[in-house]
Order: structure tokens, then sequence, then C-alpha cells
């Protein structure tokens, strides 16, 4: 057997996340209290008393899937499936879609989840890439080239994780048609749509463009609520069966109150105000993000993310991105994401929807490490 693939990213943040001064690795924005969400329904911890903390349906109570099913253009609450956070959507679809042998063409770069999944099943990886002097759009004859008649599966993540590029409805329908031509699946991990930065229009899902889509979503990035470990899988209905098939054998359900806030999360009246909340975090963090990095003259190269809480940003020293990534986390306690996580050194993730003290503080951090580097 091949050996074992870990995720090198999600290993790095598991051990150091929640034990660094200043956090600068995660992707979402910082999350509610329980209070916060409720109150924006017009209720309070209290009217959660009454809940009955039983195994809730499944495949996602019938309310729940219907509420998602709402956001997809023709989908019903057959068409979703409700999981333990869009990473065991990612899982249960390579899982289902996928055997020893098969092969899939993945974006890069990209959230690693995928990536590492289909190549611990055994799956012939190819990539084809986000092209940075192009503004990290996808290079479309790579794609072409890339994908055969042996492909079963392209994977995308849209808006991007880590660049956050969204797609431009031209290369959705390109990608499409490509999948299409050899009756590839396309999985699409839409995590971020919802925390777009320069727009209020939410990024278009894949569901629905073609009928061999499984579409991600998930409470944590767009809605802030990563603890509440909700996340969907949007696709045809004997599709996600399969997949219910396997979430039998992973987590069986997510839990009763994850089922219930998530419901109340997506509703008409409450949805609004969590992508405005999002919204304000990454549209008051972004600026402070670009001053720091400009005030280090040609040190940083900071490519304007569409959406999502993150920047992948090109630094100019002379140290690779995970030993600075150690010197940073080892000196000064605070964590960043290093480009080597996504196949490209000398590129930093970092984190800016925050409360505007701590990521100022955190920023401050990496400077002081940034002081000591040769030649700066
Ligand atoms: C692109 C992408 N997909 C999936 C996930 C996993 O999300 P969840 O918390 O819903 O499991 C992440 C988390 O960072 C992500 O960035």
């Amino acid at each position: 057997m091949a050996e074992f693939q870990p995720f090198v990213m999600e290993r790095m943040m598991s051990k150091w996340e929640n034990v660094v001064d200043f956090n600068l690795s995660e992707s979402g924005v910082h999350p509610l209290t329980l209070s916060e969400l409720l109150a924006m329904a017009g209720q309070s911890p209290a009217d959660l008393g009454d809940v009955l903390i039983n195994y809730p349906q499944a495949n996602g109570t019938v309310e729940l899937r219907q509420t998602v099913a709402n956001y997809y253009p023709g989908a019903t609450a057959d068409n979703v499936l409700i999981t333990t956070g869009a990473a065991e959507a990612n899982y249960l679809t390579i899982h289902t879609l996928l055997a020893p042998g098969d092969e899939a063409v993945i974006l890069m770069p990209n959230y690693m989840q995928v990536w590492g999944i289909a190549k611990n099943l055994g799956v012939a990886v190819k990539t084809a890439h986000l092209v940075e002097e192009r503004g990290w759009a996808p290079d479309l004859d790579e794609l072409k080239a890339k994908v055969s008649s042996k492909t079963k599966l392209i994977a995308v993540c849209n808006p991007n994780n880590p660049t956050g590029r969204i797609m431009t409805e031209a290369e959705m329908s390109a990608i499409v048609a490509i999948a299409a031509k050899v009756g590839a699946w396309i999985l699409a991990d839409e995590v971020y749509a919802g925390a777009e930065r320069e727009t209020d229009t939410v990024t278009p899902s894949f569901y629905g463009r073609y009928d061999r889509v499984v579409a991600m979503g998930s409470m944590s990035k767009a809605y802030g609520l990563p603890g509440l470990r909700t996340g969907w899988a949007v696709g045809p209905a004997n599709t996600l069966d399969e997949m219910w098939a396997r979430h039998e054998y992973t987590t069986i359900t997510t839990t009763m109150l994850s089922d219930k806030l998530t419901a109340l999360a997506m509703s008409p009246q409450v949805r609004p105000k969590l992508l405005a909340r999002t919204r304000k975090f990454i549209r008051d963090g972004y600026p402070i993000l670009t001053a720091w990095a400009a005030a280090r003259g040609n040190m940083f190269r900071v490519f304007p993310p569409q959406a999502a809480a993150i920047a992948f940003i090109r630094y100019n020293a002379d140290i690779n991105s995970t030993a600075l990534m150690e010197k940073l986390r080892q000196q000064q306690s605070v964590l960043i994401v290093p480009g080597d996580h996504f196949g490209l050194d000398r590129y930093l993730r970092i984190s800016f929807g925050l409360p505007k003290d701590y990521l100022t503080k955190g920023l401050a951090r990496i400077d002081a490490v940034l002081a000591t580097l040769p030649g700066h």
C-alpha cells in the first residue's frame, strides 16, 4: 500500500492554532458566540433548553436540507446531504465517485484536502494551475490538455483557497465544457461563497450548470460558525444517497444542536446578517493588511483577494516559507500558513478577517522576525 499522505496544513494548524498568541492561519473570519448568533434571530441561549439531544435525521433534517436547497437554483431537499463540515463532504465525494486507479485533475493551488484524499485512495492525481501573472486565472489550455477520456473528476475550489480569486462566468462555462466532453464529475468546493470582499453578490455555484456536479458549502467560512461543524454537499439525489451510505461509516450525522443552529443561521432572517458581518470583517481587515505590507517596501507583493479572509502574499526574502513559518511560531508565537503547503514556496497565506487590535498586534509580531532576516 502506498504511504499515507498526511494533510500537511491541517496537521500544522491542528497542533498550533490554539496554542499560539496570534493565529493568522485561519481562512475564515473571527467566529460568533452562541448568544450573538441567537440574538440575530431574536432568541437567547435559554430558548435552546428544550432541544432534545437526540440523533437528528442522519442526512440532515428536512427543514435544514430544504433551507440550504433554497440557495441553489433548481435544488430540492433531496439534492442536499448535511455533513460534519465540508471536510466530510469532500471526503464522501471522493470515496463515492472515485476508485483506486481512477484519474482526477485538480486545479491548483487549492486547499489540499481533496488532493490528499484522492492520493490516499490510490487515485492518479494530475494538476492544472491558476496562474499568478494572469491574476490567478485558471490556465484553461492546461486543464484541457490534462483532462483525458480517463478523467473521472475535476476538482476546483471557487472562490479559491489560498488566492481568494473568483472565477468568471466564462471560466466556469469553459470548465463545465471540458468536463462534459469526457463525462467527468466536477467537485466544486465553494465554502468561501458569501465571503466576497468587493461585491455583495454571492459567488454563483457550479451546481445546476451540468448534471455531474457535487458542490460543497459550509458554515465555517462565509458564516463565521466553524465550531458548528456543519457542511453540505449539493448534487444529484442518487449520488447523494451513495454518499450518505458512506456517511453512515464516517460520522452518521452532525449533531442535533448543529442541525438546529445551522437551520436558524441559514434562515432568510439571519443569513443576510451573518454575511454582512463576515464581509465587514473582511473589508475592515484587508486595508490593515495592505497598509502593513506596503510599509515594508518591496518585501511583499499582495494579490488582492476577491473573497475569503486570507491573502496569498509573495515575499522577497531568502528563506524557505516553512522555515519562516517556524521562526514566526517559535520566536513570536504567531501562526501563518507557508506557501509550501500549497506547493508554492516564497508565499505566505495570512488571514485578516480578525478584530483590528488582534490583527495589528499579530502583524507587528511578524515584523519582529522580518527584522532578523539577512539583508533586512
Ligand atoms: C476550501 C476548503 N474546503 C473545506 C474546508 C473544511 O471546512 P469545514 O470546516 O466546513 O470542514 C476548508 C477549511 O479551511 C477549506 O478551506
